[in-house]
């Protein structure tokens, strides 16, 4: 979602902000801008619409030594210049980007406006500028400012912020919303993600939740929310798993769905030394002791989830998946000693990090399994699972739910030393690379002749209609296309009534106790005139069928026929002219609820 960028002193100031907002465009944006200094004075550039179109709009040159930059996603107002970040306090003496949402706006800008204040944008942001320049009219230091500024806001933030008396400094304000600063030699770098920082330097602080940083071109200091001074931490960012190369190829998702076999791969050699599971004893010791596994995600680490809750359940341990924003206003504990898994690709989804704040008040403990290091999530769960994935760029995301499932898979089947997990992870992989060489350009093709479809149904049972939600929000998330998953059993009390002359209907078949009832369910659709294609494993194929794929072990269905669904959806988007990795209206980071 929003992205924020900043710097102070030696350093190109153009160049960071803006190559800054461009590595980070891939959470997804509708407008940006910068703030600079220009003769001693704020300027500020901003657009709707590319970081491309603000770098031409912006000056050919910024000699400045302090700058902020934001891309936004719109919230509170509609995407245009006046909503757009920076955004300035009534008398331009506070000039903010933040990230975030903050819920008692209203009622602030209302007390505000009775003091005379006035606001030109409908954001939520404008009211945080416009608040810090009126605490500051009380005479206090801007440290405390910030600090009573942190206790009236509620909800979310990341400020990164220049005060016009100060413009040997950046502020920084933080709270749900990731923030950090890296350290240069000569220069300091802001940014709410590491990859814009990591090209300049690897000595990184993430900022916690109420903390406050002040920052000038040699020196950053840390105040927590009573403004006791922190003791500053660098947190351990990998930069090659950082990085946002295409490596040749047209998009992130094709990458990274080719890279989803050396990921599956690389969990395995993580979490198994060849002789033994490698997890966490402490985190194994809990999960012996739990009675019940609460699995919370959102989107595509949501349908993971599901897959990890039938891991553990064949263990014999109860578990149940809920989705983050459901669970974070209805949450339900079952169990004497729950344990709760969150799932998240980013670490930074706010419905999460909501459920998260109900959890430690309840004192239950908390595994994440994630591809950020470092994230919200990740720093405040009591274990953390690292996919090692590398950076996944695509809003759709691919490797990072094969790997989640991977890693889920691992992590069972230490439960009961299951080594056998690692060969299936590799019968899987096969598949994968198998996929890959033989059914591409079929399915390109099938894209190609489905990509005009109103609608489209995949069906499946067990593990393969947990998979089946998954094939049909990737495809929705970027061809636009109307889809359902259904469970085969499912068909006649209801959905069936949409299957129509042509409708087309993937199936997929890989679990033998199914089968039967999975080919009878394709003669209903079929006798409605449905088109169907049916994936299928070898021992359960018929002549017919559109792709018959190798026996593997059927737990492993997400992660084995993944490709096929993600290839699909990839090549439907790419048919109908989509921007592939960057789809309307979603971002690759959901930061606000
Ligand atoms: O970063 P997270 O895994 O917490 O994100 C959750 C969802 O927003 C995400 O999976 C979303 O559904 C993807 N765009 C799906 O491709």
């Amino acid at each position: 979602m929003c992205g924020i960028v900043g710097c102070i002193g030696k350093i190109n100031t153009k160049k960071y902000l803006i190559e800054g907002l461009k590595t980070l465009d891939y959470r997804g944006y509708d407008s940006a801008g910068i703030a600079y200094l220009n003769n001693n004075q704020v300027e500020i550039c901003k657009t709707v619409g590319s970081v491309s179109l603000l770098e031409e709009k912006s000056p050919k040159e910024i000699t400045s030594f302090i700058g902020i930059g934001h891309t936004r996603w719109a919230t509170h107002g509609v995407p245009c210049d006046i909503n757009s970040h920076p955004v300035q306090s009534m008398n331009k003496t506070i000039t903010l980007v933040h990230n975030g949402v903050i819920e008692n706006f209203m009622e602030i800008k209302k007390e505000l406006m009775e003091k005379g204040y006035k606001f030109t944008s409908a954001t939520d942001s404008e009211v945080i500028a416009s608040l810090i320049e009126d605490t500051l009219k009380s005479g206090k230091s801007m440290l405390k400012t910030l600090q009573s500024v942190m206790k009236k806001l509620e909800g979310s933030f990341a400020c990164s912020i220049i005060w016009e008396e100060d413009k040997k400094h950046l502020y920084l304000i933080k709270r749900s919303s990731p923030i950090m600063v890296g350290v240069g030699d000569g220069f300091n770098l802001v940014a709410s993600d590491a990859v814009p920082i990591i090209e300049y330097t690897k000595k990184i602080i993430d900022l916690d939740d109420d903390q406050i940083a002040i920052i000038s071109d040699k020196e950053v200091n840390l105040y927590d929310i009573h403004v006791r001074p922190v003791i500053i931490k660098y947190s351990d960012k990998e930069p090659s798993l950082l990085s946002r190369d295409l490596n040749g190829y047209p998009h992130f998702m094709l990458k990274e769905i080719e890279e989803i076999e050396n990921v599956v791969r690389r969990l395995c050699l993580n979490f198994f030394n060849g002789e033994e599971f490698t997890f966490d004893p402490h985190l194994m010791k809990d999960l012996h002791a739990a009675d019940n596994i609460i699995f919370i995600g959102c989107g595509t680490s949501y349908h993971a989830s599901l897959v990890g809750a039938r891991f553990f359940r064949k263990q014999e341990i109860d578990a149940d998946v809920f989705i983050a924003s459901e669970w974070a206003y209805y949450p339900q504990i079952s169990g004497k000693n729950p344990f709760v898994i969150l799932l998240s690709q980013s670490g930074e989804t706010a419905d999460l990090i909501h459920c998260m704040r109900i959890i430690k008040e309840k004192g239950i403990k908390t595994l994440v399994v994630t591809n950020t290091k470092g994230s919200t999530l990740e720093r405040n769960a009591d274990y953390s699972i690292l996919l090692n994935a590398g950076l996944e760029v695509s809003v759709a995301s691919t490797k990072a739910y094969s790997a989640q499932v991977a890693a889920l898979a691992l992590l069972t089947s230490a439960l009961k030393d299951r080594k056998k997990v690692v060969v299936d992870l590799n019968e899987a992989c096969k598949i994968i690379s198998q996929i890959r060489v033989r059914e591409k350009s079929r399915l390109q093709a099938l894209a190609n002749k489905l990509k005009d479809s109103e609608h489209l149904f995949f069906l499946g049972r067990g593990y393969d209609h947990d998979f089946c939600l998954e094939a049909s929000l990737k495809l929705k998330e970027i061809s636009y296309i109307h889809s359902e998953a259904i469970p085969g059993g499912e068909l006649k009390h209801g959905p069936i009534a949409l299957i129509a002359q042509d409708t087309p209907v993937i199936v997929f078949i890989s679990d033998p106790n199914t089968a039967s009832s999975m080919r009878n369910n394709i003669q209903e659709v079929k006798a409605r005139g449905a088109d169907v294609y049916v994936v299928a494993t070898h021992s359960l194929s018929k002549e017919d069928d559109f792709i018959i794929i190798p026996d593997y072990p059927i737990y492993l269905s997400s992660i084995a026929i993944a490709p096929i669904a993600f290839y699909f959806a990839y090549y439907a988007s790419l048919a109908k002219g989509y921007n592939v990795d960057k789809p309307r209206n979603l971002a690759k980071s959901v930061t606000v609820e």
